[in-house]
């Protein structure tokens, strides 16, 4: 049941890139889910409704993950001396594997849950694996708990170790089933999930093509991420220019298939125009970048392009579930960019790590990630007493401090107008 309530706080939000809205002392009000707005004083309409005073704390929407594997939440901060595709298949493929069993699946899938629920992440695009019943565990342990995310049963039909990979028939028979099951969930939803170009044959993006088009699903998937890939996927497919053609010509990037892929490190300015004009999502996933050594993906000129980007943990290739971690790090490899290889795209700011860690990735799940009245009402109450200084801090250096020195979790989140804790 959607819920009517106040909150008050120091209320922050980025209604534009890069413009902070600070509202000290204000109430966020959420009105049957949704935003009502942000008021100085709570106006007499609301007299009355369940309202909390949160004193000298800090409101901020819910953070939004728009790349990350719920498989592989076991061994982050393992094996993080490789390169991508080794680092494939000695930890992803073995780890993913242990999904077939449904009692290890829903262990390692309550912890992932639990982590989530705690964290300051509101929502999520999440992979599974190809399991299609432990994918389905995942999915209700996220209903459950209250979480609205994406998730999607993963599809991998070669170049795959005989334990982690389904034939072509088995694959989209096994989706169709999935995607029907999943129409009884309410908060969670299916997200067609092919795992990159490498792993899927064309009969079987073909077939995910077909589906999409019958269930109107979205998908997510891995776009450009590391170099070796990319010159891997070329051999595999050579009538296509650049990668994200490879799922262009089955119908499964953007357009009227909502997509998001991640990193998009190396997109040349071709792909990246066909990123723009089909409105395809960009997941910038920079710790992930960083540990399985693929590279800084070029976020300033995503901006300047009016690109939709938003950020991802992008677990197990980054370490850290935090989204505020995710923050600090896009900030940070931004500026190695800028020092070391393009002086021209100036790094990102907080105020614009903070847009796309809300309302930059929750534009995938619809007006999400914004307190502007008519956004469905995800929102954090950050506490920072536990971050002590002797200096007298501004709103927004408290919120630059929150950022960069906690893993923060919050006291309190609301998700889709929903009071989680
Ligand atoms: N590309 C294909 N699979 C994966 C994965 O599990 N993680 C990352 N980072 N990239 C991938
Ligand atoms: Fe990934």
């Amino acid at each position: 049941m959607k819920q009517t309530f106040a909150w008050k706080g120091n209320v922050i939000h980025t209604p534009e890139c890069g413009r902070l809205e600070l509202r000290p002392g204000s109430w966020l009000v959420c009105e049957d889910g949704l935003v009502g707005g942000v008021f100085d004083a709570l106006p007499e309409k609301y007299r009355g409704i369940p309202a909390e005073d949160f004193g000298d704390k800090l409101i901020l929407p819910g953070l939004i993950d728009l790349h990350v594997h719920a498989s592989q939440y076991a061994y982050r901060g393992l094996g993080m001396d490789m390169e991508l595709l080794d680092w494939l298949e000695h930890n992803a493929f073995p780890e993913e594997s242990h999904f077939a069993n449904p009692d290890y699946a829903a262990r390692a899938y309550a912890i992932f849950t639990e982590q989530l629920r705690t964290s300051a992440t509101t929502r999520a695009c999440i992979f599974a694996t190809l399991h299609r019943p432990a994918t389905r565990e995942l999915m209700e342990d996220l209903e459950r708990t209250g979480l609205p995310c994406f998730v999607g049963k993963v599809n991998m039909d070669r170049n795959s170790p005989d334990i982690l990979r389904e034939t072509t028939e088995e694959s989209l028979a096994e989706t169709r089933r999935w995607l029907e099951e999943s129409g009884e969930l309410d908060l969670v939803r299916p997200i067609l999930t092919p795992r990159f170009t490498p792993s899927c044959t064309d009969e079987l993006m073909a077939g995910l093509g077909e589906l999409q088009r019958e269930f109107h699903v979205p998908l997510q998937s891995h776009l450009s991420e590391n170099r070796s890939e990319i010159r891997w996927v070329s051999e595999l497919c050579p009538n296509t220019r650049f990668y994200g053609e490879a799922y262009e010509q089955f119908g499964l990037f953007g357009g009227g298939c909502p997509t998001v892929m991640a990193h998009c490190v190396w997109s040349g300015e071709e792909e990246r125009k066909l990123i723009k004009d089909n409105g395809v999502f960009i997941a910038h996933c920079p710790q992930s970048n960083m540990n399985v050594s693929s590279g800084i993906a070029p976020v300033r000129t995503f901006l300047r392009e009016g690109q939709k980007v938003g950020l991802g943990s992008d677990v197990a290739g980054g370490a850290h579930l935090s989204i505020f971690r995710a923050m600090t790090d896009g900030i940070q490899c931004s500026k190695l960019r800028w020092r070391l290889v393009d002086q021209d795209a100036p790094a990102l700011t907080l105020a614009e790590a903070l847009y796309l860690a809300t309302k930059g990735g929750g534009a995938f799940f619809g007006k999400v990630g914004s307190f502007e009245p008519g956004y469905e009402c995800d929102a954090i109450v950050m506490d920072d007493a536990g971050l002590p200084t002797t200096r007298a801090c501004t709103l927004a250096e408290r919120l630059e401090r929150i950022v960069y020195l906690s893993d923060g979790l919050p006291v309190a989140k609301c998700a889709a107008g929903v009071r989680l804790f």
